[in-house]
């Protein structure tokens, strides 16, 4: 990969930068700008050198449609206050917003182009269609580069594509994500424990298999537990669940028993009823209720792993001496259904492991119980990238920054 390290003199160079800005929102309120600030060492270095910065980044899954509700406005704003110079939202993303915003750019100036995922093409399965989005990107820089480690395992656009088509190189944080990543897949310390939760049941499904094959103990908590828990035979009420990977999971079972790996899944859930919790506000009205994992009431949801759960993995982190961890146990963004997710980040703590925390949503649980950055290893602003590289598989935005063009 070539590095910005590599680039010299960028005054009157406009800079294409693509970044992960796909950050936790209350309202128009960022709850955790870690990802922003992990963007801050390669943004200032281009600064520095007098470039002009065209930065590119998604908020969420807006599939193509223009919604404000995903506008990158709030980050904008923070990018602001946070770089200490002003960042110009472009009104669109290659319209004539954007290119008027990019025309008037003068050196050591900041445009951030709306939302890449409001444009049909970015993460489109069709490769012509994703190749002319890019093309319409390549028109506004003169170099690319990729510093969108959180992102870099998606062939989109503004992550693959551009690279083929300008001068492409590493940005600061892929290099660092990267480089200490790469320590979990070369000879990890063992026990190897890795804990999986989160909401992205099928995404992270997908990567079991492949986890299996490097971790010693898989802990799973969080929405990906309840496919487990049904392929177990068990009522899962209300609770996420990929209803075609539960047979998967059953396999999964099987596996990791015929390699003697470990599997462990919560004995007990704090469970809410449905009705009750105003996701958008992120608020509960009712009662939580924690019962046996194989006695949920149907018409209850899963929320949180129970206590008895939290002790379990505690014991298991507490015995590693290499662990990752990625999506929270439960809805931790609400108080009362965070002790799950505060009991593992707590074990992480006081191990003498080698840590390394993972995900946009683990990462904000984390730092809003308090914690610091420097209490872990290291915390990824990976979710799902961080995972599929240390699955060992090529991420499709690396592998193109090691290609000649
Ligand atoms: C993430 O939050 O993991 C990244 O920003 C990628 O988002 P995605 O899973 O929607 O592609």
């Amino acid at each position: 990969m070539k590095s910005i390290a590599d680039m010299q003199d960028l005054a009157g160079k406009r800079v294409l930068i693509r970044c992960d800005f796909n950050v936790p929102l209350k309202g128009d309120t960022i709850t955790d700008d870690g990802r922003i600030k992990a963007a801050l060492p390669t943004l200032e270095k281009l600064l520095s050198q007098g470039a002009k910065l065209v930065i590119m980044a998604h908020l969420g899954r807006p599939d193509g449609q223009v919604n404000p509700k995903y506008s990158l406005a709030p980050v904008a704003k923070r990018l602001g206050e946070l770089l200490g110079v002003p960042v110009t939202l472009a009104a669109d993303v290659v319209g004539p917003g954007a290119k008027a915003a990019v025309e008037s750019l003068a050196d050591g100036q900041v445009v951030l182009l709306e939302n890449v995922r409001f444009e049909p093409g970015e993460a489109s399965k069709v490769d012509a269609e994703r190749q002319a989005l890019a093309q319409q990107y390549a028109n506004f820089g003169d170099v690319f580069v990729s510093d969108g480690f959180g992102v870099v395992h998606r062939k989109q656009a503004s992550v693959y594509d551009i690279a083929k088509l300008l001068p492409a190189y590493a940005g600061l944080l892929v290099e660092k994500e990267v480089s200490v990543l790469r320590k979990l897949t070369v000879d990890p310390a063992r026990p190897y424990v890795v804990v999986l939760g989160g909401a992205k049941v099928a995404d992270k499904l997908a990567v079991i298999d492949n986890l299996l094959k490097v971790a010693d103990t898989l802990i799973i908590g969080g929405g990906m537990a309840y496919t487990f828990l049904k392929a177990l035979g068990y009522e899962v009420g209300a609770s996420l669940m990929d209803e075609s990977k539960v047979e998967a999971c059953g396999d999964y079972l099987k596996q990791a028993a015929a390699q003697g790996k470990t599997i462990l899944l919560p004995v007990d859930v704090a469970t809410i009823n449905p009705a009750e919790l105003d996701f958008a506000a992120m608020t509960l009205s009712g009662d939580v209720v924690v019962c046996p994992a194989e006695e949920m009431p149907v018409e209850r949801e899963g929320a949180d792993i129970g206590p008895a759960s939290a002790k379990i993995f505690a014991e298991a982190i507490s015995k590693a001496a290499t662990v990752f961890w990625n999506g929270p146990m439960g809805i931790s963004e609400i108080p009362a259904l965070a002790a799950g997710t505060k009991a593992i980040a707590a074990a992480l703590v006081e191990s003498s492991a080698f840590s390394v925390v993972g995900g946009g949503d683990s990462a904000a649980a984390v730092r809003n119980f308090g914690y610091a950055d420097g209490d872990f290893g290291h915390i990824s602003t990976g979710g799902g990238a961080s995972l599929e590289y240390l699955e060992g598989k090529t991420l499709p935005g690396l592998a193109v920054l090691d290609e000649e063009n």
